[in-house]
């Protein structure tokens, strides 16, 4: 977060709170570099925390009542201010905000109504899981305020308990993961079958990632993310096994349905194209790194077809520039952004060839750097678990 934004989060604050003392918690987003889909799978991902970062200010209601300043753009054109005397949702953007502390009032935190600002640099809806910074940001801002902390396998838990069980969108733990473990300028692996995180260490220098959005928001709680993980759920039952992680390319003939086939397909590939990425990412092999992100995007939009034509024109125009090793759909799909990995010296021309293929002005298309994740920004209030 640039001393700008954060500045404006505290003038925004002290308007909001008359001047009352504020804490700010300060939340990465994540990328994907291979893995997506495969969370709630069982399956691996190499992904990492980047320094497009969202802030949570949050003070003692002076009136108490519950009062949550959005920032512009969130559901509605300028900043503005929601204010409820009890924490109940109502279908609206404010909803993720209130939910996480429903959340927190369920796992036993007592904390006084409160006024909260957030802004934000992560967009909605771009795969960059804006939704889970937003979890983990107000999670955590309230263990810090009450002073009680959490552990990290809890604030991962805890966020998406807020939503799958509060607002009913299935995601998996990725996103939060990425979000509390993530290292400054290394890559981290994660294990969902396994339940473990690895930080990979990655030598970027000569090479840049950029992010490219397309105009096609995303979401987790559409349709579409339900229905990949119910077919999934199908072929594992048609395959009668319990771990996809037991599960080889041939056995997947034994599936008759061809939908089923193809999606297995992606989540068996996938994974074992993020463990190659792991090696790949170590030995700075940047050739081989970016060739397994382009698989994992022909697999994304193929066999799993999660892709769009703006997603896959994008990627094209990408790959069609010297210097730039690999591209892909980053986070859910549906939507959201491309995320290429290029040479210095590709920024400007992979910039300006993605934007014209999304169709976006060139400054939408951004460099990103790996950052810290909350467990090391935070270390009195997210203990190890
Ligand atoms: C969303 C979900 C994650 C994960 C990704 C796809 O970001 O929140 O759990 O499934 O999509 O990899």
């Amino acid at each position: 977060m640039t001393e700008q934004s954060q500045a404006a989060l505290l003038q925004a604050l002290e308007k909001l709170t008359d001047g009352r003392e504020a804490m700010v918690t300060v939340v990465p987003g994540r990328i994907t570099i291979v893995g997506d889909h495969v969370d709630y799978a069982g399956g691996a991902t190499l992904c990492g925390a980047i320094d497009m970062e969202l802030a949570v200010g949050i003070s003692v209601a002076g009136a108490g009542m519950w009062r949550l300043l959005l920032p512009s753009g969130a559901g509605g054109s300028g900043s503005r201010v929601e204010e409820r005397e009890e924490l109940w949702l109502d279908g609206g953007y404010a909803d993720t905000a209130f939910a996480t502390l429903l959340g927190m009032e369920q796992a036993g935190f007592s904390f006084p109504p409160l006024e909260m600002a957030v802004v934000s640099q992560i967009p909605p809806g771009a795969g960059l899981s804006s939704s889970a910074a937003l979890c983990c940001g107000i999670s955590l801002a309230v263990a810090r305020f009450t002073g009680v902390g959490m552990t990290a396998p809890q604030l991962v838990a805890q966020a998406q308990m807020v939503e799958n069980d509060i607002l009913g969108v299935p995601c998996g733990t990725l996103d939060q993961t990425a979000i509390v473990y993530g290292r400054k300028d290394e890559l981290l692996l994660f294990d969902a079958g396994k339940e473990q995180t690895a930080s990979v260490a990655c030598d970027m220098s000569g090479y840049r990632w950029l992010l490219c959005p397309t105009r096609k928001k995303h979401s987790t709680g559409g349709k579409e993310y339900r229905e990949r993980r119910a077919q999934l759920e199908a072929a594992a039952a048609e395959l009668g096994i319990t771990s996809w992680r037991e599960v080889q390319e041939e056995d997947l003939r034994r599936l008759r349905n061809p939908l089923y086939r193809s999606r297995a397909r992606h989540v068996v590939t996938e994974t074992r194209r993020s463990l190659e990425a792991v090696e790949a990412a170590r030995s700075a092999d940047f050739g081989q790194l970016g060739a397994l992100m382009l698989e994992s995007h022909s697999s994304l939009s193929q066999d799993y077809e999660v892709s769009t034509a703006a997603l896959d024109t994008t990627v094209g125009a990408a790959m069609g520039v010297q210097g730039v090793m690999g591209a892909r759909l980053v986070g859910a799909g549906f939507g959201g952004c491309v995320l290429a990995l290029c040479e210095m010296s590709a920024v400007q021309p992979c910039r300006i060839a993605m934007s014209s293929a999304a169709g976006v002005p060139p400054e939408w298309v951004v460099q990103v750097n790996l950052t810290e994740g909350l467990a090391m920004r935070y270390p009195e209030s997210v203990r190890p678990g």
